[in-house]
């Protein structure tokens, strides 16, 4: 007997796109049948914001992942993010709506590069503190993770005998440092969009808006930390701007976060930290996402992220140490 022949052309839903509210109200229904939870970053788009189970920073987003009951996890986030998920959750599908989603900063460190610092320097005997945002190659390198919400915590759980490396961001190890006087070296990282802040765009904007206080992200550089009233991680920053009694605040992230902060703040005015070159202040790698991939994404079951066991099971060992520790 001849079997039936199957389509393998990738499935889109094109009479769905005429909505986002219908397209949302699918994505929705197709997560219940496939049994997926729906995490999205402080950064995603409002749609996907919207749509999803649960919205968060990095650590929120790692707890989740950890906690799931279900057996797929739709990330609207960017690659590394994903990754993550996948190296707790072994077991279970961890899609990615674009695998193009990645990141300035973790591509400032590539895995190789760390492993060839490590051998030339292993006088040193490093004690590899690594930023959450880093490929699973360089978790797999690495003692402990943090996240701009615990990093002060992890840094303080260092044994206090051995030489920290902090990879890849410079301005946030930089600002760690400053908190916890611990002395580190530093990977010459940095994402590209949170230095596009500058002393000179934020000082104007604070002339304009004397009275609203600023909150910024520790990706941004010492200067721009300087002029800030609060320097967190994004969830932290919601937490800010819910317990100021300012009416108007500004806020130095990327500006997908607005979409959070109006929606949950309606009754203040959230000014963006704005560029010195007009820059928008996205990211171009979150902004890679969007509702209709989200859709096809669970609908066709991919794009997945795959790891090599190998590589999983060592990039496993220092988020669990995180995670325990950050509780
Ligand atoms: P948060 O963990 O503070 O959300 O930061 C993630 C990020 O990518 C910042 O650029
Ligand atoms: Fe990476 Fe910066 Fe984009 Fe965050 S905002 S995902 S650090 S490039």
């Amino acid at each position: 007997m001849v079997a039936a022949p199957v389509n393998l052309e990738r499935q889109t839903a094109p009479d769905l796109r005429r909505s986002s509210a219908d397209l949302a109200k699918e994505l929705r229904k197709l997560a219940t049948e496939r049994n997926a939870v729906i995490l999205a970053h402080n950064y995603q788009v409002p749609e996907l914001q919207d749509v999803a189970d649960f919205v968060g920073d990095s650590l929120g987003l790692s707890y989740q992942a950890a906690k799931t009951g279900a057996d797929v996890i739709l990330f609207c986030g960017v690659h590394f993010m994903a990754e993550t998920a996948k190296i707790i959750n072994p077991s279970k599908r961890v899609l990615l709506p674009d695998l193009e989603a990645g990141c300035s900063l973790s591509d400032s460190c590539p895995p190789e590069k760390l492993a060839e610092f490590l051998k030339q320097h292993a006088d040193k005997n490093y004690y590899v503190i690594a930023y959450i945002n880093c490929s699973a190659g360089v978790k797999a390198q690495s003692d402990i993770i943090c996240t701009s919400g615990n990093a002060d915590k992890m840094v303080k759980s260092a044994p206090p005998d051995r030489n920290i490396l902090f990879v890849p961001d410079q301005n946030l190890g930089a600002w760690v440092m400053e908190r916890t006087g611990r002395k580190m070296d530093l990977w010459q990282g940095n994402c590209y969009v949170h230095v596009e802040f500058t002393a000179r765009s934020i000082s104007r904007i604070r002339e304009e808006y004397p009275n609203a206080p600023v909150v910024a992200h520790p990706e941004c550089t010492y200067a721009v930390r300087m002029l800030a009233d609060e320097v967190c991680s994004t969830e932290k920053m919601v937490a800010f701007c819910k317990n100021s009694s300012a009416k108007e605040i500004i806020v130095v992230t990327e500006a997908g976060i607005l979409h959070r902060l109006k929606k949950e703040i309606p009754d203040k005015m959230f000014i963006p930290g704005p560029t010195e070159n007009c820059f928008c202040g996205e990211c171009r790698y979150m902004k890679k996402n969007t509702l209709e991939k989200a859709y096809d994404a669970l609908l066709n079951m991919e794009p997945e992220i795959m790891l090599s066991e190998e590589v999983r099971a060592r990039a496993e060992v220092p988020i669990l140490r995180m995670l325990e520790l950050s509780r």
